[in-house]
């Protein structure tokens, strides 16, 4: 591995067991072939999201045991009013339960029925959000985020010709606002450059349009433009996220992921109507305006957990184990998307099952196969994440039909990377003997997370 030791030593071990071949192949019957429906206790290794599975600090545990549980101005809402100034440098902050709550609120307020919300790429709470209150998110990411095996250092770039064209489709005022994704999950944690959020701000200036970040894996792309982009190599990364976080007009975060916590969110901005419209709604949906759905306890720990996840030395570690796992599959001839992303590695499933049609869910077969090979638990990122058209209601198939191999901060060691890796190697050389899936009930809203499936016989 090139990349360095942990900055951490090991306080507290809870065990995990593998589960035997026989339980295995059940398991993965009984939960429909959907790696969301199996029990956490048939899971040897979870890498099914990088969301709120973090370990925390013994700062962060101690935090908790500081948790004030006063039902308005708990002291820890302002240590966390605090620590987003100084971090992400907006004077507002509305808490929610988790990201998907900052999402509700922030949308619900910006978006009217009929509007165009561009965002780089969706992503699944995300869109639905700007659906329910009659809007339509649409992709504006550049071409080469939809190509695996393209190298480009800043695959979450904006397309300027695209959100041109949006503009030109359907005139200024229908666009509600432009959405920035962080480190772009659904591309494969393929991050953004500063000079595109800076150029992004300006064209959205001539046009009078706010940009909301969502924010949630921010600190990680700030990491990415510290290694890859020319005049930050020696800038600290909190400098980095202010420069981002200034270019936009607020932001949406799920404190699930850099925040190194088990539950929470917040909304953020410097915008006074944004502010009173949300701290608002924060009322009915979340909780009182200083808790909004958080124990005191859990809004202490995200205080502390985002100044933690924002260090670099931290960062490095976080990075580059992420890309050890990917190294070792890449040096196996498995196919994954370039480069390796910052919260997670994504098997190129069009690749790994070229014989199953896209109507068999390669992505949501591959990641059942893996599971009960190993017991290693993956999910779904392709056609089944990204559901319908809502207004055709045909089933939508990106180019990216992907398995997401995410890996928890601070949890595994590499020994349970190379664990993982010779799995899936080992399950490459007889993907031929895998045959595909149908599926046979799909939910209403986000299918992804209980839809079944049946295996087709090959
Ligand atoms: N935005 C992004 C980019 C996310 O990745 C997520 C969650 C959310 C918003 C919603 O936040 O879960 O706290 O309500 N992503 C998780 C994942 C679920 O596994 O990628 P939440």
């Amino acid at each position: 591995m090139n990349g360095p030791a942990e900055p951490f030593k090991i306080k507290v071990v809870e065990p995990v067991n593998l589960p035997s071949e026989k339980r295995r192949k059940e398991a993965i019957r009984e939960a429909g072939f959907n790696t969301f429906l199996l029990l956490s206790e048939d899971v040897y290794i979870d890498l099914l999201t990088d969301s709120g599975t973090s370990a925390m600090s013994d700062n962060q545990w101690a935090g908790m045991m500081l948790g004030d549980e006063a039902y308005a101005g708990s002291k820890n809402f302002y240590n966390l009013e605090n620590a987003v100034k100084d971090i992400l440098g907006f004077k507002y902050t509305v808490p929610t339960h988790q990201g998907r709550g900052a999402e509700h609120l922030m949308y619900s307020h910006l978006v009217k029925p009929g509007q165009i919300v561009p965002r780089n790429m969706y992503f699944t709470t995300s869109k639905v959000h700007v659906e329910l209150p009659g809007g339509k998110m649409v992709d504006m990411i550049i071409d080469e985020a939809h190509d695996p095996e393209n190298t480009h250092p800043f695959k979450g770039n904006v397309d300027f010709n695209k959100l041109q064209g949006y503009i030109d489709e359907y005139g200024v005022d229908k666009i509600s606002f432009v959405n920035v994704e962080m480190d772009v999950n659904m591309a494969g944690g393929q991050p953004v450059s500063m000079e595109n959020l800076r150029k992004l701000r300006e064209f959205c200036d001539d046009y009078k349009l706010k940009i909301i970040y969502d924010a949630t894996r921010s600190s990680e792309n700030a990491y990415f433009i510290r290694e890859r982009e020319k005049g930050y190599e020696n800038t600290p990364i909190i400098e980095i996220l202010r420069e981002m976080m200034s270019y936009s007009d607020g932001c949406i975060y799920s404190s699930k992921k850099d925040c190194l916590v088990n539950i929470g969110g917040f909304l953020a901005t410097n915008n006074e109507e944004i502010f009173e419209a949300t701290r608002s709604s924060v009322v009915i949906y979340e909780g009182l305006h200083t808790y909004g759905g958080m124990a005191g306890r859990d809004m202490e720990a995200v205080a502390r957990g985002l100044q933690e996840g924002a260090q670099y030395k931290y960062l490095k570690y976080r990075i580059n184990q992420v890309r050890y796992l990917g190294e070792l599959l890449m040096k196996a001839g498995v196919p994954i998307v370039k480069p390796i992303g910052g919260h997670a590695v994504f098997l190129n499933a069009l690749k790994f099952l070229p014989h199953l049609s896209r109507e068999q869910w390669p992505a949501q077969t591959l990641s059942a196969a893996i599971y009960e090979d190993s017991a290693v638990r993956t999910m779904e990122r392709g056609a089944v994440s990204k559901g319908r058209d809502s207004q055709t209601g045909e089933n939508i198939f990106p180019a990216l039909e992907l398995v997401r191999l995410t890996i928890p901060r601070r949890v595994y060691t590499n020994t349970h990377m190379e664990y993982t890796a010779n799995s899936i190697i080992n399950l490459y050389k007889k993907r031929d003997s895998i045959s595909g899936l149908k599926m046979v009930y799909e939910p209403k809203y986000l299918r992804f997370f209980q839809a079944r499936f049946e295996q087709i016989p090959l």
